[in-house]
């Protein structure tokens, strides 16, 4: 069997979450491939809403293993309130859940670290989640993380103080002066309770899993203009968010990728700082935010909002290699009279159809516009009841990019989907 990858193609809360969710029948294993709790992935079915940061979006479902992968970074504290949060029994997600050995523990002084990098940077800070993401990936990369197998070490605690008071060091170079005797005590006691659920070599159970013919579906987390290569660095996450990160993310060979499904929203969103180009400091960025509860999930901040960036989106096609795309929050767009669609850039007073290399070096947008719709759509449950000009604004989009759009998705519900 080959694995398919589910990823976002912009900066991030396209709608994985609801998706992977109501694509997980479909699959017996989800497992997440990268990123930490800076992810925030919503889920709502039977009029209740979930948010999860680590675990994969598949747990609500019996009979599947939820994997989280080796290319995580993991806070134990975040996951025991997750853990927590879910409504499940304990028992049950114990059932459900597998945690890659190799995945890296995010430190109480990671998050401190964050924190103070990101103040030192002032204007021109990355608006990290704080959520210690970009130190604990820096110690992974210089070789001096923490993982979830360390945790079986006898001499674990002494890694830790000393990798702790390394952190100390550098923090106390930016003014920090509390103790963390708190922080440290809550970190160890939700070890101990990580540590109740069951660890594994994450590549040898999906490779055997593919050998005996079952079905996997990758989760992202970000999306693909996040992404730390291909993203509109440096203002971007530390993790690859693109296909080729389900690959060092679980243990994957390039070979056994099967479909790529990317994920986009109607109009495009970014919170954070860093360059947006269809970004609308108008009514119509308002709406949008209004309409689609555009509010970070993970930290409650405003979204940015603006109309679908096609030369991005195209661009992310390309890196990620898509085989089908989804569109969600459709039913966002209603009662707008025109829909933009920027096709081109005008960079060096050329017209572009590129990314270029720093997207500050654009000039100005260049739109078409589309017919808009008028009736409410939150309510359609098959492709026949979408309305016209959706379905025009979705062929357009088709024939642009040359990929097929195979789901809609027209409310936050798992049942508001719409299948091709
Ligand atoms: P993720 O990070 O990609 O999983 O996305 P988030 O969960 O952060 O953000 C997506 C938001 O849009 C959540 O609040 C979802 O409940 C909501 N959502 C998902 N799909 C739709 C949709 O088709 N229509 C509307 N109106 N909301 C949606
Ligand atoms: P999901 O999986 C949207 C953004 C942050 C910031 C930048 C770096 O829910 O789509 P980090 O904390 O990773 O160092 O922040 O990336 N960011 C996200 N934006 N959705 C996310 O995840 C994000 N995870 C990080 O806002 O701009
Ligand atoms: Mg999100």
């Amino acid at each position: 069997m080959k694995i398919d990858i589910l990823l976002g193609l912009q900066w991030g809360d396209e709608g994985k979450g609801k998706i992977v969710d109501a694509l997980t029948p479909e699959y017996d294993i989800v497992a997440r491939f990268q990123g930490g709790p800076n992810a925030g992935h919503t889920i709502e079915f039977n009029g209740v809403k979930h948010v999860l940061h680590l675990i994969p979006s598949g747990i609500f479902h019996e009979g599947k293993i939820n994997i989280i992968g080796n290319g995580l970074v993991i806070d134990p504290v975040v996951f025991r309130h997750e853990v927590d949060s879910l409504g499940l029994d304990i028992g049950i997600v114990r059932e459900r859940l597998l945690i890659s050995l190799k995945a890296h523990l995010i430190l109480p002084t990671h998050k401190l670290l964050d924190a103070a990098h990101e103040t030192s940077l002032g204007e021109s800070k990355i608006g990290s989640t704080l959520r210690g993401i970009g130190p604990a990936y820096t110690d992974k990369a210089a070789r001096g993380g923490l993982r979830v197998g360390d945790l079986y070490r006898k001499d674990f605690r002494e890694l830790y103080r000393a990798r702790a008071d390394e952190h100390l060091r550098t923090l106390r170079g930016y003014g920090f002066s509390d103790d963390l005797k708190d922080l440290e005590e809550e970190w160890f006691e939700s070890v101990g309770y990580l540590m109740q659920f069951r660890t594994v070599n994450a590549d040898y159970h999906l490779d055997m899993s593919l050998r005996e013919g079952r079905r996997v579906l990758a989760e992202g987390a970000q999306g693909t203009m996040l992404d730390i290569d291909f993203g509109t660095y440096p203002y971007v996450t530390s993790s690859s968010t693109v296909a080729a990160g389900a690959c060092t993310g679980l243990g994957i060979a390039p070979a056994l990728a099967g479909e790529v499904f990317g994920i986009f929203k109607a109009y495009c969103t970014r919170v954070g700082s860093g360059p947006f180009p269809t970004e609308l400091d108008d009514a119509d960025g308002q709406m949008m935010r209004d309409r689609g509860h555009e509010y970070g999930s993970t930290t409650g901040r405003p979204r940015r909002c603006g109309w679908l960036d096609l030369p991005a989106l195209k661009y992310a096609i390309m890196i990620n290699g898509v085989t089908r795309l989804f569109m969600m929050k459709a039913d966002v767009l209603a009662g707008f009279s025109e829909i933009k669609v920027c096709r081109s850039y005008t960079v060096g007073g050329m017209e572009v159809s590129e990314l270029p290399y720093c997207l500050n070096d654009i000039e100005s947008l260049n739109y078409i516009n589309l017919p808009g719709w008028h009736c409410d759509i939150a309510g359609c449950r098959s492709w026949s009841e979408l309305p016209p000009e959706l379905k025009n604004y979705i062929g357009y989009i088709e024939k642009e990019t040359g990929v097929p759009v195979t789901i809609v998705s027209v409310g936050p519900d798992r049942s508001a989907t719409i299948y091709r």
